[in-house]
């Protein structure tokens, strides 16, 4: 009886070890899978890092490859295009509105009084945008067309009307005669529904200003030629090809009555958009689905280009930074492996780590690379096998997914990339990934940012330099406008890029930088430099007489 009871003491016992040793087992194996899961976390935090220091190097090297760029064609892998926009239109309305704020208010009246009795003298308005204008605005995902009256007696924007299309996919990467037709027809169909313009106006040749949101070099303000194309186009027959005459080939085939007056750059229209609400701006950057960056530059500047002579002394250099690159640039074995599969490998390198195009591809590489290392997300989904799965706004809702259990999170692993029932703990890993992505592409955003100050001496140090101490540098309030729904829409990207630009300027300098959003300027600015350029208003005639 002792004996048998014994026995079964025994068996229980080595039961009970056997089934304990199963469950550490267990938990030991989970707990090393977790912990590969978090290391992959932490590689990716230390290859991500952006200390303040590391992004004034990033400055530095801006500045410097931005006088390079300007010094030589192809001395750097920024281009630093010449726009031939060397003047910017300008809002009294605006002006007019801040004088009223203005402590100096008495003084500054009277001179704008002066300034308009003279012109009243001479037969002359200080505004030379007047009538109705349209814009084309080709270079992301989406694709607008769009209609503005200026007018009033300081040719305000009177109204304006939008409308959005998203590119098909196929278009992207067909003929530039499929893509043109394309847009041709939807400029077609607005102008069709057209009531409110009036019979003069349609009486005369319609005129666009067109936003191409490519490297082109011009030769003219309405003349360029596409030197690559970026952001996942691909259409081998447009590449050096002329662009204005593609539209106008365009337009005439749709029976358009329609002349396009200027081409510009999305980052032009946007400077020339903030130019028109606030004279103190100086530059312009967009980031959304790619990102770039143009400003006002002194014409003997532009080295490459010498004797060019301009009416105001000075040029909009488009700077093409999405192909900036340094040794600096925090980059990571995900950035390395992501440029080597893109369509554009070694191009854009600045730009595959900001903008929306390839922030969510970032992301899904590195969740992978979690998955892969444990089981911590269930088997390995096919969705993330798939290059670009995740757009850059799912992206930001599980960043920024405010819910005490992380809902969104789960939805969007559930739904978009077929990854069910993760455990809340593996939930918050994934927000810290978009955090880390996000923050880099910010903080590098601010850096470039700086770079351009820098390059113009508003930066507080002096220059390029640096001859100069903080002290001694005067600031001048600095506007930079910014247009793209990393910035517009994306809160914490904005903050984050705050953050890093009060970092790296120090309070007393950033409180003079002004970061302006603007609204479709890409499209509204180009139409005003359309009217800015009418040809029915030829140079000074047009540009300064009332109409
Ligand atoms: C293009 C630029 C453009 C920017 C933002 C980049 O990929 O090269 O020309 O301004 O995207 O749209």
């Amino acid at each position: 009886m002792g004996k048998l009871a014994l026995g079964v003491a025994v068996g229980v016992a080595v039961a009970t070890c056997a089934v304990a040793g199963v469950v550490v087992g267990r938990r030991l194996r989970s707990r090393r899978k977790w912990r590969r899961v978090v290391g992959v976390l932490r590689e990716l935090e230390e290859s991500c890092e952006t200390p303040v220091g590391r992004l004034k190097q990033v400055v530095d090297a801006m500045a410097v490859e931005m006088h390079a760029g300007l010094a030589s064609e192809g001395g750097s892998k920024l281009k630093m295009l010449l726009t031939f926009v060397d003047r910017l239109p300008n809002g009294l309305d605006f002006l007019a509105s801040n004088l009223i704020c203005c402590p100096r208010f008495v003084v500054c009246f009277c001179v704008v009084c002066v300034v308009l009795f003279v012109n009243l003298l001479f037969g002359f308005v200080v505004r030379s945008e007047i009538g109705t204008y349209y814009a084309l605005d080709l270079g992301g995902t989406n694709f607008r067309v769009l209609r503005v009256q200026l007018g009033g007696t300081r040719s305000s924007i009177l109204s304006k009307d939008v409308k959005r299309q998203r590119i098909p996919q196929h278009l992207m990467t067909s003929t530039s005669e499929d893509l043109f037709d394309f847009i041709t027809s939807k400029l077609k169909q607005f102008v069709e529904q057209e009531e409110t313009v009036s019979e003069a106006a349609q009486s005369r040749t319609r005129e666009l200003g067109f936003t191409f949101s490519f490297p082109v070099k011009q030769i003219s303000i309405r003349s360029g030629f596409l030197i690559r194309w970026t952001k996942g186009f691909a259409i081998e027959d447009m590449i050096g090809c002329e662009i204005i005459e593609r539209l106008q080939a365009a337009l005439m085939k749709k029976g358009l009555d329609m002349c396009a007056t200027v081409l510009v750059n999305d980052t032009v229209g946007i400077l020339a958009l903030g130019h028109y609400y606030d004279a103190d701006t100086v530059a312009a950057v967009k980031i959304g689905t790619g990102t770039n960056a143009c400003y006002m530059e002194r014409a003997d500047a532009i080295i490459k280009c010498q004797g060019l002579l301009t009416s105001s002394g000075a040029m909009v250099v488009n700077m093409e930074w999405g192909n900036f690159w340094s040794s600096h640039l925090p980059r990571t074995t995900y950035d390395i492996e992501m440029d080597m599969e893109s369509p554009n490998p070694n191009d854009q390198g600045f730009e595959k780590m900001i903008s929306g195009m390839y922030l969510g591809d970032i992301f899904r590489r590195v969740l992978l690379r979690m998955c892969e290392e444990s089981d911590v997300f269930g088997p390995v989904s096919s969705k993330l096998l798939i290059p670009f799965v995740l757009e850059m706004p799912l992206m930001a809702a599980m960043h920024e997914d405010d819910t005490p259990d992380l809902k969104v999170v789960a939805a969007i692993l559930r739904e978009k990339l077929e990854i069910q029932d993760v455990p809340l703990k593996a939930r918050r890993l994934v927000v810290k990934v978009c955090d880390v992505v996000t923050r880099r592409a910010a903080r590098l955003a601010a850096a470039g940012i700086v770079g351009i100050l820098k390059k113009i001496g508003r930066d507080g140090t002096g220059g390029i330099t640096g001859s100069r101490s903080r002290s001694d540098a005067k600031m001048r309030r600095t506007v930079v406008a910014v247009e793209g729904s990393l910035y517009t829409s994306y809160m914490m990207f904005r903050e984050y890029l705050h953050e890093a630009l009060n970092e790296i300027l120090g309070e007393d300098v950033a409180q003079h930088v002004v970061l302006r959003t603007t609204e479709d300027g890409s499209c509204v600015g180009a139409a005003l430099l359309a009217a800015l350029h009418s040809s029915s208003s030829s140079s000074s005639e047009g540009l300064h007489r009332r109409r």
